[in-house]
């Protein structure tokens, strides 16, 4: 788009002015959702599938976004994208999800032309009854869908000319991956529909804030006296003995562990059981440390001697910060502590209901039997069957967008210093639906991705 072209950036309906006030129609107005629809996911990078999911030659998965479909196949040269679309009349090609090619590829069911999964069309019946100009190849093989790889998932584009996927990411792909996350597989994975708008839905995930209320919990597993205003769980006190440290330390742990079914292994946590009685240095402000670094290589050490391909979490956080949660514009969270994450996807089904996904992901022994995960489990939004944590997390979202429709409420007001990363990437949105030029929005989009718990910052328009 030129500039003659491009809407204004203060065209955009409730845009966000005042960095630490976020319009309340953002999350309900139709108009707003649309714009959404028309302009920003269209044009941004959207985590489709696992690449364990598509495991051999011929394994395809769906992704939808909206009224989009695609296809992300595995083939013989690399694993491709096609709009999942017959070339005919329209019929969807790769039904049901996810799937496995026969050796003819895909079949359309209305009139059964067929393409290989290289999208080469293969077959049309009685070619005859066409013009020859119908039938060109390049009318009629499948159209490709833009595809990148980062991280172990295929990312798909929409828009041709958006910047590559990792110039999108920026710093925060690099330290994901130097925890490899590349290799992490899917060890479980749920979805449900939360009658939320989908930025609602995130926006729970980008600050720990709400730990101490939503998730009482993870702070009484430390003890209140361990905590700091941010709801995290901070260093000793200095009458703490060692003893208590530590069990409050692994307590944690586990409360956390079985609260997200993940995000730390239950693995980790028995290795973190065998350090009960190491010994801590004189300085208690040191203490923290001490364990974590000695954990740290502990699990390490006996991933290495199993043959995971565990990386040194020492060394990667020493060279980069680390946080609980990081997010990737516009919709996919991962959630490392040592060698496992967690992770979130969200996807907008309307104005006022969103898909929520959530995954674990961990590593294994290349000799362990993996047998892939085919797609999520669904459950209920207030199923009882989810781990604590996002139960806690699900209870408050419906009750949230309920609330936003509550006269006399007008906007979000947003910690300055905390919740950032909401102010952040709302303003992110707003230039794309306001037209911003596409190298402001590429600095942008790897300002709007990152940790949590940040502080609101200029995203550069
Ligand atoms: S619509 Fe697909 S073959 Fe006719
Ligand atoms: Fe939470």
């Amino acid at each position: 788009m030129n500039d003659i072209g491009r809407p204004p950036l203060n065209s955009v309906p409730y845009r966000v002015s005042n960095p630490e006030q976020i319009p309340v129609q953002r999350y309900y107005d139709e108009e707003f959702y649309k714009l959404e629809c028309e302009r920003l996911w269209p044009r941004v990078w959207q985590m489709a599938c696992r690449l364990e999911e598509i495991p051999e030659v011929g394994c395809w998965v769906e992704y939808k976004i909206l009224d989009k479909s695609v296809i992300v196949v595995r083939t013989k040269s690399g694993v491709k994208a096609f709009h999942n679309v017959c070339r005919h009349r329209g019929v969807k090609l790769a039904i049901g999800g996810r799937g496995e090619c026969e050796a003819q590829g895909f079949t359309c069911p209305f009139h059964g032309w067929r393409w290989n999964i290289d999208g080469k069309n293969t077959f049309v019946l009685t070619p005859q009854i066409f013009s020859e100009e119908s039938l060109q190849a390049a009318e009629i093989d499948l159209k490709p869908c833009r595809v990148e790889f980062w991280g172990g998932s295929a990312f798909i584009n929409f828009d041709d000319n958006a910047s590559p996927l990792l110039e999108c990411l920026g710093p925060v792909a690099e330290r994901l991956s130097a925890r490899n996350l590349e290799e992490c597989k899917i060890e479980w994975w749920r979805s449900t529909i939360l009658p939320t708008n989908w930025k609602l839905a995130m926006e729970a995930f980008m600050e720990g804030y709400h730990t101490l209320r939503t998730h009482p919990q993870l702070m009484t597993a430390f003890g209140p006296e361990w905590t700091r205003p941010s709801g995290m769980a901070g260093g000793p006190k200095a009458s703490t003995p060692a003893q208590e440290f530590l069990e409050r330390t692994i307590s944690y742990m586990a409360c956390l562990s079985e609260g997200m079914q993940g995000e730390i292994h239950p693995s980790e946590v028995e290795v973190a059981k065998t350090l009960l009685d190491m010994e801590l240095p004189e300085d208690q402000s040191q203490w923290n440390d001490a364990f974590q670094t000695r954990l740290k290589d502990e699990i390490y050490q006996r991933g290495l001697a199993k043959g995971v391909p565990v990386r040194d979490m020492k060394a990667v956080d020493e060279k980069y910060p680390f946080s609980y949660v990081e997010f990737l514009f516009p919709h996919f969270f991962l959630l490392p502590v040592y060698s496992a994450f967690a992770a979130y996807r969200i996807r907008p089904l309307g104005p006022e209901s969103c898909m929520f996904e959530l995954f674990s992901f961990t590593l294994r022994a290349p000799d362990e039997e993996y047998v892939p995960v085919t797609g999520p489990t669904f459950l209920a939004y207030d199923s009882k069957e989810y781990p604590q944590v996002p139960m806690q997390d699900y209870y408050n979202l419906p009750l949230q967008q309920e609330g936003l429709h509550s006269g006399g409420f007008e906007y979000m007001r947003l910690s300055r210093d905390e919740e950032g990363r909401i102010s952040n990437y709302q303003r992110l949105i707003d230039g794309f639906l306001g037209g911003v030029d596409q190298e402001k929005l590429t600095k942008g989009y790897q300002i709007a991705s990152g940790a949590f718990n940040t502080p609101i910052v200029d995203i550069g328009f």
